[in-house]
């Protein structure tokens, strides 16, 4: 039903969702997310004329995850711009996220800055010259910006549990550094990027921190964030590899680019239409939101708001 009421479309998803039979998996991995309660939905869609739209558990904070590696990477192109893709590729890589096998053939290169590899080289870069914590501010302060919400934080408990058990992390930076593609120690890195994967943040303030990829790169209040190109380029990694080995169907599926985290949550933009997000902890074996994928899929049937 393309052009139907778009208030009708989210509350028919949220109430569909939440009957549903088969919320996913939570993660397991990283202790504290395994705590949350799966049986949970929410959806949040900011559009470009100004109206925002909610759903189901919209003003429910998660953990970010993954999510933040787009924040990450627009703050890295800002300071090293296309220098960037000398350390990392921008390829799919048909690899599960947390992956190592590329890394050796492709002598330490990253495919793309959302598998955690390459989201651990773009960290170095936000690195730089400062100390974890200061890094860790800018980045906060940033996604406060975006979002136009100064009480978005870290949750320390998650950042603390993914400290304590991130081996393959720690494994990464280090196979990394190796080939001298991380500058730093791997705690100082990963110091960084814990931190980041663990902000919190509701449906509702993510769609509002996604606005400045669906306005060609500027921020509602009409400040330039990124310029135009760069945004169209962080979509089109969004939608290539924005949901690791799964991307390919979930472009097939939904046509949206689209960003996923193990906390459930998914953040996905229609280029100057409207800036989503999804949340729900239940993931499927690709380690993207079971019924987050879902609902995008509805949406864009419903909407027509593919690309394609
Ligand atoms: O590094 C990790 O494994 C997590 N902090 C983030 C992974 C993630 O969100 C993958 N997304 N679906």
């Amino acid at each position: 039903m393309p052009g139907a009421d778009l208030d009708a479309i989210v509350a028919d998803i949220a109430g569909t969702l939440a009957r549903a039979e088969d919320w996913g998996e939570v993660a397991s991995y990283i202790p504290e997310l395994a705590k949350v309660d799966p049986a949970q939905f929410g959806i949040a869609i900011a559009t470009a004329d100004g109206r925002m739209l909610v759903g189901g558990d919209a003003d429910t904070g998660f953990s970010i995850q993954s999510i933040s590696k787009v924040f990450a990477l627009t703050l890295a192109l800002g300071k090293v711009g296309d220098q960037l893709w000398d350390r990392v590729g921008r390829e799919p890589s048909g690899n599960a996220f947390n992956s190592i096998v590329q890394l050796e053939q492709e002598r330490g290169i990253p495919r793309n800055p959302f598998i955690n590899a390459g989201a651990i080289v773009v960290s170095d870069v936000n690195l730089g010259s400062y100390q974890p914590r200061v890094a860790i501010g800018e980045i906060l302060r940033f996604i406060r910006y975006l979002a136009g919400d100064d009480s978005i934080a870290i949750n320390g408990e998650v950042a603390a549990s993914e400290t304590a058990t991130g081996f393959r992390n720690i494994a990464l930076a280090n196979y990394m550094r190796a080939f001298g593609n991380v500058h730093h120690a791997a705690d100082l890195v990963l110091g960084l990027y814990v931190h980041q994967c663990a902000i919190e943040m509701s449906c509702r303030q993510l769609a509002l921190a996604g606005r400045y990829l669906m306005l060609n790169g500027r921020h509602p209040d009409g400040g330039r964030v990124v310029p135009p190109g760069r945004a169209r380029r962080i979509n089109a990694l969004m939608l290539t590899c924005g949901q690791y080995d799964a991307s390919g169907d979930f472009a097939f599926r939904v046509g949206i680019p689209s960003k996923s985290g193990v906390g459930g949550g998914i953040l996905g933009i229609v280029p100057g239409r409207a800036s989503i997000a999804v949340w729900s902890p239940g993931l499927s074996p690709s380690g993207n939101s079971h019924l987050g994928t879902q609902a995008l899929e509805m949406l864009a049937q419903r909407t027509g708001w593919s690309v394609f």
